[in-house]
């Protein structure tokens, strides 16, 4: 049997989701509340740049496999799997909203109400262990008047993309975590993810719910452990780029996520960490490192401008370019963005900020409104300010000219090096 798919949200997660799957054979039916999203994506442009999306959308939408709807009854009604992609944001304390995912269930609740036959529901969205289980089973048996496991399928199944490498992420995956509870919802998943060549790890919906905030946090523990080891490393004066290189060889370590810098962002790294907190808050369990790692993290920013203060003394009045402000390169991301808080400390210390960014000039000046000047040039950035930092390594910024100005490169973007008149790596 060939499932048909919903996907209910289509930020992030949800349309690589959506075009993943249609790309993969199956008919897709995307599911939004906002409709100026649904017609964008209809007409096949994409609502997040991601690199070969565009490719991938439109060569869906052609061959009929994806279709998009603000109409979630019609999405779960003309599917048998209907996967959960909504938001799950920080709440002030840092523990998780779960606001998208309860009204994302009740929707999916009353449309199954009207379902003849069977239906399973996989949460797709970070939430925490238990939530599959407590929160989602039972707003869809309160809303379906259904049972659970037993009249329709719940799963979880946790994703693992990066933004930037979403698309390759989905289509080659390091594993697919199954969390399940009944026999049908474990096969359905085992079938859906036949053509994904990875191991299939099958285990309970908490287990693969946990898993997902333990990898988060472990990518970011290791960023931060890279960046306190790089402000060692520059307190020597040797470069900790070729120091972590060396430990990255041992393959009980392994190269990954060692790269020091600015620290980690986005959308994801920051929040699970903070809710792994919470959760261990709640269980009544200290979460140390996990706190120390947000610690590091917060420091890195700050180490950036007093390097520049080093430089140039007051800020105040002076001409500053932050160059880079999505969180990472190949995405127009900046949702917690480390550019973000560069920007901030220099606002604070009354500079003239200038930024630019390839592809996230749009979504910053959402964020920035006029207290920044976006420039859509990175060379006319360099030439109109006194001094430069780099807040994200996008190739675009290896080859500019950075001469007579003074860069402190939070990045590692050795083009930088070559040209300007004072260079300070920020832990090399
Ligand atoms: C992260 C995880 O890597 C994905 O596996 C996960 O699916 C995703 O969160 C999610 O939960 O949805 P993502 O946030 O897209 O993915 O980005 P990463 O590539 O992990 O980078 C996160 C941040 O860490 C970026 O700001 C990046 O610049 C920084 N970073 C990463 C470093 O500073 N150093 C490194 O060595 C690696």
């Amino acid at each position: 049997m060939s499932y048909r798919i919903s996907v209910v949200g289509l930020g992030y997660v949800g349309l690589i989701h959506a075009v993943g799957f249609a790309n993969l054979g199956y008919r897709v039916l995307g599911y939004d509340v906002d409709r100026v999203k649904v017609e964008k994506l209809r007409r096949g442009s994409p609502t997040i740049y991601e690199p070969g999306l565009e490719e991938y959308l439109t060569r869906a939408l052609s061959s009929g496999a994806l279709e998009f709807t603000d109409n979630i009854e019609d999405a779960v009604l003309g599917s048998d799997v209907t996967f959960i992609t909504v938001g799950t944001p920080s709440l002030p304390d840092g523990s998780v909203d779960l606001s998208q995912v309860a009204s994302a269930a009740r929707g999916v609740g009353r449309a199954l109400r009207l379902k003849r036959g069977w239906h399973l529901v996989v949460v797709k969205s970070t939430v925490p262990p238990g939530t599959t289980e407590g929160l989602v089973a039972g707003i869809l048996e309160e809303e379906s008047g259904m049972k659970a496991f037993k009249d329709f399928g719940v799963a979880s199944n946790p994703e693992f993309l990066r933004e930037g490498s979403a698309l390759r992420d989905f289509f080659k995956p390091d594993r697919v975590v199954l969390g399940v509870r009944d026999e049908r919802s474990r096969d359905t998943l085992l079938k859906l993810y036949e053509p994904i060549e990875a191991p299939k790890i099958v285990t309970t919906p908490k287990v693969a719910e946990l898993a997902k905030y333990a990898s988060n946090l472990f990518l970011a523990v290791r960023v931060s452990l890279a960046n306190e080891v790089g402000v060692v490393c520059k307190a020597l004066g040797v470069d900790c780029y070729e120091v972590l290189g060396i430990v990255g060889l041992d393959h009980r370590i392994g190269g990954h996520y060692l790269r020091a810098g600015l620290g980690f962002g986005g959308s994801c790294l920051p929040k699970d960490v903070r809710a792994f907190i919470r959760l261990a808050e709640s269980l009544g369990v200290q979460a140390r490192i996990a706190r120390a790692a947000l610690e590091v993290n917060e420091e890195q920013p700050r180490r950036a401008v007093e390097l520049l203060e080093k430089h140039m003394g007051s800020l105040k009045g002076r001409r500053i370019g932050v160059l880079g402000l999505a969180f990472k390169p190949g995405t127009d991301d900046v949702r917690e963005s480390r550019a973000l808080d560069v920007i901030r400390l220099l606002l604070e210390k009354g500079a003239e900020v200038y930024a630019n960014d390839p592809k996230a000039l749009d979504n910053a000046r959402r964020l920035l409104g006029d207290k920044v000047k976006l420039v859509e040039n990175p060379q006319e950035l360099v030439d109109a300010v006194e001094a430069v930092i780099i807040a994200t390594e996008w190739s675009e910024y290896e080859n500019l000219d950075y001469r007579g100005k003074i860069v402190v490169d939070g990045r590692r973007v050795e083009g930088a090096r070559r040209t300007a008149k004072v260079y300070e790596g920020l832990c090399w």
